[in-house]
């Protein structure tokens, strides 16, 4: 059984998957722009990005992973790729966008960061309305973009969150895993007006701790922030396979469909397809502007 097929198969398996569209991608659709996000590092960022792109991918999405941790990027290296080109030649104009983006094995599409270069971990300005602008003729040619932001507040993390239409928050268990998502989260509200924000809770045993670690984020947002909304997307378990899976370099779904966080992925990216209609549009600059003045 292919990966795509597997999946189906999981997805009726479970008996959950009946609303999910696997049958194919609406050309007509809003494309979804979607950041991965976190404010300390080694969360499960670049895991979750390249395990839910490939889930979306199986389920019929066309799904392009921006790798925006752009001087330390990895994203390439999880997905086994070894990328020509990067976004420094894009931003230089040596290459157009067709010539930088590649193609993982099970089909999504990834547009590479340069690991090391220091240029890119800050962008100026131009550089900046350069990359929209270049992103906003994707339209029409992917279901879901997901951003792997870099962590932390850096003014980079703050343009893709800001860019994007909605944010999933990644934490963990940690302390610091939980006062750094709060910073982050407290600027993006406070200074970038985002007011909605997904949290996904990773490396965790099961369902009771994940609930716990992500009310005591939203607790202390409720009290000290305000009004931003936190909407809790689910949990992915500590699985041995998932670091197994980067030593391969391939994503974890594209080799092992039934451990725990490959369940968990599923149920993810379920809930992102069904939670489609919920997405309010924040901010003024999008990726996506043209399509979003046209409705
Ligand atoms: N659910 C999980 N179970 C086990 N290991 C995980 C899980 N999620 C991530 N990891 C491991 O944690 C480390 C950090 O993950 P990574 O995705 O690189 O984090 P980030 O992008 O936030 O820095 C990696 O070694 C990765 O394999
Ligand atoms: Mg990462």
């Amino acid at each position: 059984m292919d990966q795509a097929a597997g999946l189906r198969h999981l997805v009726k398996e479970n008996g959950q998957g009946s609303h999910v569209d696997i049958g194919g991608s609406d050309s007509n659709q809003r494309i979804r722009v979607i950041s991965i996000t976190s404010g300390k590092g080694g969360v499960g960022k670049t895991s979750v990005a390249a395990n839910l792109a490939c889930v979306l991918q199986a389920l019929g999405k066309r799904v392009l992973i921006l790798d925006a941790d752009l001087g330390l990027s990895n994203m390439d290296i999880v997905l086994g790729l070894n990328p020509r080109y990067t976004i420094g030649h894009l931003l230089r104009g040596e290459k157009t966008l067709d010539e930088v983006i590649v193609t993982a094995q099970d089909g999504v599409k990834l547009l590479p960061a340069a690991s090391g270069i220091q240029e890119l971990t800050d962008l100026d300005n131009s550089q900046r309305l350069f990359l929209l602008n270049e992103l906003d003729a994707l339209n029409g040619k992917f279901d879901i973009i997901l951003i792997d932001t870099g962590a932390g507040i850096s003014s980079n993390v703050m343009y893709f969150n800001y860019a994007a239409m909605e944010r999933v928050v990644v934490i963990t268990g940690e302390p610091t895993s939980l006062t750094d998502a709060y910073a982050l989260i407290k600027i993006l509200s406070s200074k970038y007006h985002q007011k909605r924000f997904k949290v996904l809770v990773n490396l965790v045993s099961n369902g009771n701790e994940a609930d716990r670690i992500f009310r005591s984020l939203s607790v202390v947002a409720d009290k000290y922030l305000d009004s931003p909304s936190l909407d809790y997307v689910g949990w992915i378990p500590y699985d041995k396979m998932i670091p197994k899976a980067v030593r391969k370099q391939r994503p974890l779904l594209n080799m092992n469909l039934n451990t725990p966080a490959s369940k968990s992925y599923k149920r993810l990216a379920e809930r992102m397809l069904t939670s489609e209609d919920d997405v309010v549009f924040e901010g003024d600059i999008k990726f996506f502007w043209r399509s979003l003045l046209s409705c």
